[in-house]
């Protein structure tokens, strides 16, 4: 009898916390590493939103709460709901878990039974199809490719539909390749899912406000009424409040569903940090003044990076419309040798030299389901940007 569940065969660890774990080893090795792997803002979290944590602390706010999220937090997100997407939410049908992860993963918990089907757009967030398998279900992967602006149409959609596809987990602004579908965009997809009345879509609208085009964000449940009553809509306060440590995450959708997630969450890690909840608050009702000014920095990185990309030879690097990635095709670089004579046959070969012959840290894009091709997180400041490029443009000038 093995010792280990064979449910962890099904799965393989993140790579994206792979690359960082590695990257900070060679660190402490003391090699010079630049890493580009983390999908975190470098900004501190704003400091309305820390000094609401102390205050919770001060006044004993550090107790159990309910599994899924305190009253006052649950009227913060549906008030965010109505606010930014115009969705009417009550907060029996929120549930707030210990970052987006935890809400996406509590989700798929609650519904998949064995043999059912999530359709995942490709590039996806590494976490999705493992996270599917863990839960007994079967990715189904449609690939956006980079022609589409690595979107997936309406045809693609209705083709990989079946009667076992339980959901559609959908993300835009895209973790890893910054794609955003426009409101039209999703009006097409929301068309074939409205006729197939059994699949659910799960909306994972974590970078949200990270948006650098002139075109509205949009979610399913916005954009298609009719799609209300069966779809979970997933944000948190992550990335938009540079607040990944905080673990805060949290969707809304019918209470059928919340409930199910709730009971998960009772069994395993109960509520998520009260003191983390009381900052998420203050983050959601206080002011969100900050996002415009830091997304003018994103943008210049985002504009910065992909310039320096793009005149390196055998990359080509699509402009992103949102989130804080970056995700260059190397086809043109497949097939060539590193000075210290390793042949690039794949994306995951190109990125482990890069990281040995530069230090430089990036995240092959078989992680994410479309190769050859690798993700760069530019939430980094602009020397470390120009360094890097400096970098990766004299390794792939070395190839041969
Ligand atoms: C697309 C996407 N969804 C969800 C998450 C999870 O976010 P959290 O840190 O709140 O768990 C991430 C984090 O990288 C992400 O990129």
């Amino acid at each position: 009898m093995p010792f280990l569940s064979t449910t962890l065969d099904r799965v393989k660890p993140s790579p994206t916390v792979a690359v960082t774990a590695l990257a900070e080893e060679l660190k402490r090795g003391g090699k010079d590493v630049i890493s580009l792997g983390a999908g975190e803002p470098d900004f501190p979290t704003p400091s309305n939103i820390s000094e609401a944590a102390i205050a919770a602390i001060h006044a004993g706010k550090t107790k159990y709460t309910a599994p899924d999220g305190i009253a006052e937090l649950k009227e913060a997100i549906c008030a965010k709901f109505a606010r930014d997407n115009g969705l009417t939410y009550t907060p029996d049908q929120v549930s707030v878990s210990g970052g987006g992860k935890q809400v996406l993963y509590n989700a798929l918990m609650a519904t998949l039974n064995p043999g059912d089907e999530v359709i995942i757009p490709a590039p996806y967030w590494v976490s999705y199809p493992d996270m599917v398998l863990l839960a007994g279900g079967t990715p189904i992967i449609i690939e956006g490719k980079l022609e589409d602006g690595f979107k997936i149409t309406p045809e693609a959609l209705k083709a990989a539909i079946t009667p076992k596809t339980k959901w559609i987990i959908f993300n835009s602004p895209s973790n890893p390749t910054g794609a955003v579908y426009t409101p039209e965009e999703i009006k097409g997809l929301t068309d074939v899912l409205k006729r197939e009345k059994h699949v659910w879509v799960m909306s994972d609208d974590m970078y949200e406000h990270l948006l650098y085009e002139d075109f509205d964000f949009a979610t399913m449940a916005q954009v298609e009424p009719e799609l209300y009553d069966r779809t979970l809509t997933v944000n948190g306060v992550s990335k938009a409040y540079a607040m990944t440590g905080w673990r805060i995450g949290y969707a809304a959708g019918p209470v059928a569903l919340i409930k199910a997630m709730r009971k998960i969450q009772s069994q395993s890690t109960s509520n998520p940090c009260t003191i983390s909840q009381w900052a998420a608050v203050e983050a959601l009702n206080g002011t969100q003044d900050f996002i415009p000014s830091n997304n003018v920095i994103f943008k210049r990185r985002r504009d910065l990076i992909v310039k320096i990309l793009n005149d390196i030879e055998g990359i080509e690097c699509p402009m992103p419309a949102g989130a804080f990635y970056v995700y260059p095709s190397i086809k043109g670089l497949i097939g060539k040798t590193t000075k210290s004579g390793v042949k690039i046959t794949d994306d995951e070969t190109f990125v482990k030299c890069l990281l040995e012959d530069t230090g430089v840290a990036v995240v092959f894009g078989a992680a994410f389901g479309l190769a050859p091709a690798f993700r760069i997180s530019y939430a980094c400041s602009d020397e470390t940007l120009v360094e890097a490029g400096r970098r990766i443009a004299s390794f792939c000038e070395g190839l041969s």
